[in-house]
């Protein structure tokens, strides 16, 4: 497994892989876990060539958010992406990334109106930008991204069609602790206590997979309720809505439909969210 930490010498090697392998990029910051793993796994079973990014991206944290702070590990990563069988790592400094005053930025709009792109503006912008960045460097076929995130997967899936990247978007499965935490970097910064009481997040959202809800209110309401069992979580937001449009319904009626929850245990912000068939809800 080689390692880089400049465009060049990213490109290079990418350059030379023969053009009839297939090359996967799996973009991430790092601190890797059984989330990220399950990425690298699957670009190695499907394509010859797999990439993996790592990069603290400072351009999609918000002022007060934990860009300084957010865990960083590269000896333990490189260690873990080699066991994984990952071919490269670009590991690229902030001023290789950034090296002059940004003034091209990559904004998609209507989807990045809700969730996390309310919560947390510019969010979105950012993690566009260095994505489109990363595919014009890695030119991959194919990358991975987790649906942990479902509003980033809809997000560079709309970009990647909106300006016709020549790559296609693998959405995976979300990985869990075996009580039901997604797996998250941040996962962390949680206390005792405040893991202990995040485990409400997959349970309320399971919760509705059992019940024969018919409206998103009531779903809203019901996930709510829940998650504030726990004197601990503050509320973010818990939105049901038309996945991947992120249009708000009313009724639950045949399409797809994803159930987000955003909540902060102290100063950590956890997001979780299923996406259900009609079926899966009656
Ligand atoms: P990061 O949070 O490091 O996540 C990297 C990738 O791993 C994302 O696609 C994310 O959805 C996926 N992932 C994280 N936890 C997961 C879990 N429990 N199960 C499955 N997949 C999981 O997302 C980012 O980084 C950044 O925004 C990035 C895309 C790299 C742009 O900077």
């Amino acid at each position: 497994m080689k390692i880089v930490t400049t465009v060049c010498e990213a490109r290079k090697y990418r350059a030379e892989v023969p053009s009839t392998c297939t090359v996967g990029l799996v973009p991430t910051m790092g601190y890797l876990h059984q989330g990220h793993l399950s990425l690298i796994q699957r670009a190695r079973e499907e394509c010859d060539f797999v990439v993996l990014s790592i990069f603290v991206n400072p351009t999609q944290f918000g002022e007060n958010e934990d860009f300084e702070r957010y865990p960083r590990d590269f000896e333990r990563d490189a260690q873990l992406a080699e066991d994984a069988e990952g071919d490269l790592i670009f590991h690229p400094s902030v001023e290789e990334m950034y090296p002059r005053p940004l003034l091209t930025t990559v904004q998609i709009n209507k989807i990045t109106e809700r969730l996390c792109g309310a919560s947390r503006p510019g969010h979105f912008t950012g993690v566009a930008t260095v994505v489109s960045k990363l595919f014009h460097i890695v030119t991959p076929d194919r990358a991975y991204f987790g649906l942990k995130d479902a509003q980033q997967v809809a997000v560079i899936e709309q970009m990647v069609q909106d300006l016709h990247f020549p790559v296609t978007i693998v959405p995976c499965e979300i990985v869990r602790e075996e009580d039901g935490l997604a797996m998250s970097s941040r996962n962390v910064y949680l206390n005792a206590e405040e893991r202990q009481q995040a485990t409400i997040l997959y349970q309320a959202l399971q919760a509705v997979t059992r019940k024969g809800f018919r409206s998103a209110d009531e779903i809203n309401r019901f996930v709510r309720e829940k998650i504030n069992t726990q004197p601990l979580a503050r509320i973010d937001y818990v939105e049901t809505l038309a996945y991947p449009s992120l249009e708000p319904i009313e009724q639950i009626s045949g399409e797809r439909v994803i159930v987000a929850v955003a909540v902060r245990f102290g100063n950590t912000r956890l997001i979780d969210n299923i996406i259900l068939q009609d079926r899966r809800i009656s």
